[in-house]
């Protein structure tokens, strides 16, 4: 069984956009991603999903077998990933209701704090709503120290200090081991994507940058790039050394129906509508995912064909025909370039999905190819004289 490592902060720096933050002077230091926990209809076979798909390898589990009647829980890691699948064992589980409202989503966007009592403190005073005091949860490897704060719709924050735990999760959970059945083909999370209505996109931002002491990331898709190319609208904010990166959208009244207010409808309110995986080679990722059966938005071929691509993406690792045959995006900005290409939704409802993102330089996360991808097509339409 091949265990592919956990990347370096060097390698972060290429993979995510890593950057120097002095954590002293910050009133809510946040370390990273603790963990995305996910509510799905059937763990039991999302856990194997993200091994065969995804090559994930399975570290520890809770359910009946442990003592825990209420759902069964697998945690599951890739590089530097963690994810948590969990579903109700009992009907009157709080998870049976959440999955019944939302349909298979991230419940939890779990973050690593040093200092947990501090982050609570920092939220309060400033207007969070604290869902989960801070509470020590001791087993024999040791205490996590954890809390809980509301986020957008039903999404929450757990904020966990692991610095005094050695186990294989979290306390509840025992090691239960499995490789991947399928190739890994990621190494960390990049960024997670929250959808919230429209109107809210401010607010929320203001959230993380008030409550969390994010700062905003320099894209931004405003009114004007929205109405015209996207019908939607996007702020990102970042955590002070950017591993935590939030972009947010909201619906813009477009052309046609918003696919933000179609998250919204089948989501049932605001919550998580994707998670960009970092990878090293999306090429090689593309290969196994396609050959497993994962399947991509397409591409029209007058992405690739526009003279104006070429011109705005300079020049990239691998041929363009290469990125054509696999439908995989580009976009460049003054710090270099990246590389990306979307799954269709993960589940039954038309909601949470997956990015493959490889970066070379920039810490962008593909505005440009909202306004390539619409001029395309046009170009096309244009030259069918329908235009
Ligand atoms: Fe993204």
């Amino acid at each position: 069984m091949t265990v592919e490592p956990i990347p370096s902060e060097q390698e972060l720096r290429t993979l995510v956009g890593l950057v120097d933050h002095d954590t002293g002077a910050d009133p809510f230091p946040v370390i990273g991603w603790d963990a995305l926990v996910w509510i799905v209809g059937n763990a039991t076979q999302a856990a194997h999903f993200l091994r065969s798909a995804f090559g994930m390898r399975q570290v520890a589990y809770s359910g009946p077998e442990t003592g825990n009647r209420d759902h069964r829980a697998f945690v599951l890691r890739a590089g530097a990933a963690r994810f948590v699948v969990a579903g109700a064992v009992d009907p009157a589980s709080p998870l049976a209701a959440h999955h019944r409202e939302h349909g298979d989503g991230i419940a939890d966007i779990a973050l690593e704090v040093p200092d947990v009592d501090r982050c609570v403190r920092t939220a309060r005073a400033r207007g969070a709503t604290v869902l989960t005091e801070p509470r020590d949860e001791t087993d024999e490897f040791g205490t996590v120290r954890v809390a809980a704060l509301a986020a957008y719709g039903d999404t929450r924050h757990t904020l966990i200090d692991r610095s005094r735990y050695d186990g294989p999760y979290r306390p509840g959970f025992v090691a239960r081991t499995g490789g991947p059945i399928g190739a890994p083909v990621f190494l960390a999370v990049d960024h997670v994507v929250g959808n919230v209505e429209l109107g809210r996109m401010d607010r929320w931002a203001g959230f993380y940058r008030d409550v969390m002491g994010f700062t905003d990331l320099a894209e931004f898709i405003g009114d004007d790039i929205a109405t015209e190319y996207s019908a939607l609208m996007s702020k990102v904010v970042a955590n002070g050394n950017h591993r935590v990166k939030f972009p947010l959208n909201e619906p813009a009244p477009g052309r046609k129906r918003s696919q933000i207010d179609e998250f919204l409808e089948f989501y049932r309110g605001p919550g998580v509508q994707h998670v960009a995986l970092a990878t090293a080679d999306i090429i090689g990722a593309v290969d196994v995912l396609r050959a497993q059966g994962i399947e991509f938005l397409d591409t029209p071929a007058a992405y690739y064909r526009d003279p104006a691509l070429r011109a705005r993406i300079g020049h990239v690792r691998v041929p363009v025909a290469e990125l054509e045959r696999r439908g995989i995006l580009v976009d460049r900005d003054e710090d270099g370039y990246l590389l990306q290409i979307f799954t269709r939704p993960l589940g039954d409802r038309p909601t949470v999905f997956f990015e493959l993102i490889e970066r070379h330089g920039s810490l962008g996360f593909g505005k440009g190819n909202f306004r390539a991808l619409f001029e395309a097509i046009e170009r096309e339409q244009e030259a069918r004289g329908n235009l």
